[in-house]
């Protein structure tokens, strides 16, 4: 170390060494130092250990514990700018400090570990924002920390195509402004939950929602989508035997064709922004007008003869552009009804068909109001049990063990999809896609949209798709196709 170096080193350290021995400093350092050495071990142990911690530890260690460390690297400065209008205001402010002699090894030694603390100090700062920033992001933190508030939406997720990606992705984006906006928002959700203020259940639509094309079209672009999809729905029977049937889309998802943009997804999805429209009800399940930009560039406006929107209503409502999430809108936290759940449950074997009756008597249990998710399960047991040793004992005795499965699933699908804490239950948030559970497409393409010039938007059933077989017992379509 030059002469020079070492003297103006000396001369920053000296006040410091000077000021800095008051209580808030000593307790900043204190502060700092202790949080450092807890978060190292708890980095260790993270990196060591492959089990994710609990996520209220991970509070402590990724939020609480960092700014302690902060806090106490903010309070050395705090109480060194004190200490000094503190000796001031006595007069007793040197205008020489005391000399530091870096010759003094023992002095230097102290000036180098409080240049290395320093730097250590910055690492560990950015390392703990970092952790931080992608704790916040990850599922486990969004689902599980504000446990019961969205419990609902987390465990449908974990049940969903999307239970790998981060809630992030669709509910923030890439982008730091996003990212900045979403911690804002995150503060004023975390008081409501501290307080018990928000309500229940979580509204939705989610109006500030991040608009499609930055979210669900970083992984999924249109320009991709092409070409129909075969949709085969199982279905059982209210019967003894449960009997079984098949119904056979073709969906026209369609996509691009060169140029044009054609079927479900063409239509509604082009670069253009064609379609925007009015809803009224907060749900955006009505909808009196919709605004359309045809092939030839005109606009067209179609305007519903069932449900007429006043221009009150248009002044309240919501104006929109039409884009993936008003048909997704439950691309991942979708809430089941009791016959779909159950269906798909039989289907895949989860519930064994070969129960008498089981697909009417889960259903019946499924739609019971129970007060509570405990009462729902211990009901559930007790009346599936006792209805099969009573009516089926040779059943209950050579199937017992299906009785025990078929048990366990309807709990779980009423787990599932029924949360009487957060007032959600069967059909609380409407899904989009299709029109047999809700409106859906319907809430356009229900044939009494009408436009001045006499267009409808079509509900001719072959728009969407070809219904190849509805709710039959053995379609040929299948059998053709060498399905079965
Ligand atoms: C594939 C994209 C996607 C993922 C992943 C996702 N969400 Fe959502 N979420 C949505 C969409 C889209 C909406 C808005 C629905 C609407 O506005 O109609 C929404 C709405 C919500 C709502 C409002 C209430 C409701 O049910 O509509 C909550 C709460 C929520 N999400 C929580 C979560 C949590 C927690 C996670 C992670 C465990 C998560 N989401 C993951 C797409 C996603
Ligand atoms: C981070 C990437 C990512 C994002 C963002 C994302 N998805 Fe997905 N999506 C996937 C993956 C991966 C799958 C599963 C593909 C598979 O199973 O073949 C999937 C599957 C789907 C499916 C098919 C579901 C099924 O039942 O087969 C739909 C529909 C879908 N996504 C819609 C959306 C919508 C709408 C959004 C935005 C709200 C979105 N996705 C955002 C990655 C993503
Ligand atoms: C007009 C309504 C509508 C819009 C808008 C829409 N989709 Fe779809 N999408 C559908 C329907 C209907 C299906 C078929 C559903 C099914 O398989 O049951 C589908 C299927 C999908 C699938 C699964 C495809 C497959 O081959 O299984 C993905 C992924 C998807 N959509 C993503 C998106 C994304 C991303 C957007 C926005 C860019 C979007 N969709 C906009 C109606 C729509
Ligand atoms: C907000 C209103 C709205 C909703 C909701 C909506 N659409 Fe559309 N759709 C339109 C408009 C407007 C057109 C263009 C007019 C037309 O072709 O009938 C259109 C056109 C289409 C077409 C092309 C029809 C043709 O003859 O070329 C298909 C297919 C389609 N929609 C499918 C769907 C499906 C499937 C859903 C539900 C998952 C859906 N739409 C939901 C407004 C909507
Ligand atoms: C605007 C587009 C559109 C129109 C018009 C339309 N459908 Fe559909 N329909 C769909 C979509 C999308 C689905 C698939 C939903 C899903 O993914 O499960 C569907 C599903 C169905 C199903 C299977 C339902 C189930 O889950 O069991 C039947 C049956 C059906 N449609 C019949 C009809 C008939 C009959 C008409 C004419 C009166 C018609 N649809 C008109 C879009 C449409």
């Amino acid at each position: 170390m030059s002469a020079g170096t070492g003297g103006r080193l000396a001369g920053w350290l000296r006040p410091i060494f000077y000021l800095g021995r008051n209580r808030v400093s000593q307790l900043g350092v204190a502060l700092t130092t202790s949080a450092a050495v807890t978060l190292i071990g708890f980095w260790l142990f993270e990196v060591t250990n492959s089990k994710p911690v609990h996520p209220y530890s991970g509070i402590l260690f990724i939020l609480v514990l960092p700014f302690f460390f902060l806090l106490g690297l903010v309070l050395i400065p705090i109480g060194i700018f004190f200490e000094r209008r503190r000796l001031r205001r006595e007069g007793t402010l040197p205008t020489e400090y005391p000399k530091v002699d870096l010759a003094d090894a023992n002095l230097r030694r102290a000036a180098i570990l409080i240049a290395g603390l320093t730097v250590a100090n910055a690492l560990i700062l950015s390392l703990s924002a970092y952790v931080g920033v992608e704790y916040m992001d990850s599922a486990r933190f969004c689902g599980l920390t504000c446990h019961t508030v969205m419990a609902p939406e987390y465990t449908a997720y974990l049940d969903s195509p999307h239970s790998r990606i981060a809630c992030a992705s669709c509910h923030i984006g890439p982008g730091a402004p996003w990212v900045v906006k979403a911690k804002l928002d995150g503060v004023r959700q975390v008081i409501a939950v501290t307080f018990g203020t928000y309500s229940r259940p979580i509204p939705s639509p989610v109006h500030t929602l991040r608009p499609a094309r930055a979210t669900c079209e970083q992984c999924h672009w249109p320009q991709k989508f092409q070409g129909d999809k075969l949709k085969i729905i199982s279905k059982f029977g209210d019967d003894e035997k449960n009997t079984p049937t098949k119904t056979v889309l073709l969906l026209k998802l369609g996509g691009y064709m060169g140029s044009r943009a054609l079927g479900i997804h063409g239509r509604h999805l082009d670069d253009k922004e064609r379609i925007s429209y009015l809803t009224t009800d907060g749900r955006r399940e009505v909808i009196p007008s919709v605004t359309y930009l045809d092939d030839d560039g005109k606009s067209v406006v179609f305007t519903s003869t069932e449900v007429k929107g006043t221009s009150e209503d248009a002044k309240k409502g919501e104006r929109r552009t039409m884009d993936c999430i008003d048909c997704h809108n439950r691309p991942t936290h979708a809430f089941q009804l009791p016959e779909r759940a159950v269906n798909e449950a039989m289907a895949a074997d989860r519930i064994s068909p070969e129960l008498p009756f089981i697909h009417k008597k889960s259903i019946e249990l499924l739609k019971v109001t129970y007060p509570t998710r405990e009462a729902a399960f211990e009901r559930m047991e007790k009346e599936l049990t006792d209805f099969y040793r009573s009516k089926y004992p040779d059943v209950y005795q050579t199937r017992r063990a299906s009785v025990e499965t078929a048990v366990r699933e309807v709990q779980r699908i009423y787990g599932r999809n029924v949360w009487p804490d957060m007032k959600i239950t069967w059909g609380t948030h409407p899904n989009h896609i299709g029109h047999e559970d809700f409106l859906g497409c319907f809430r356009c393409h229900d044939g009494s949209h009408k436009a001045p010039d006499g267009r409808v938007i079509s509900a001719e059933c072959d728009a969407c798709h070809s219904l190849l077989a509805q709710e039959e017992a053995n379609p040929k379509v299948l059998a053709d196709l060498g399905i079965h």
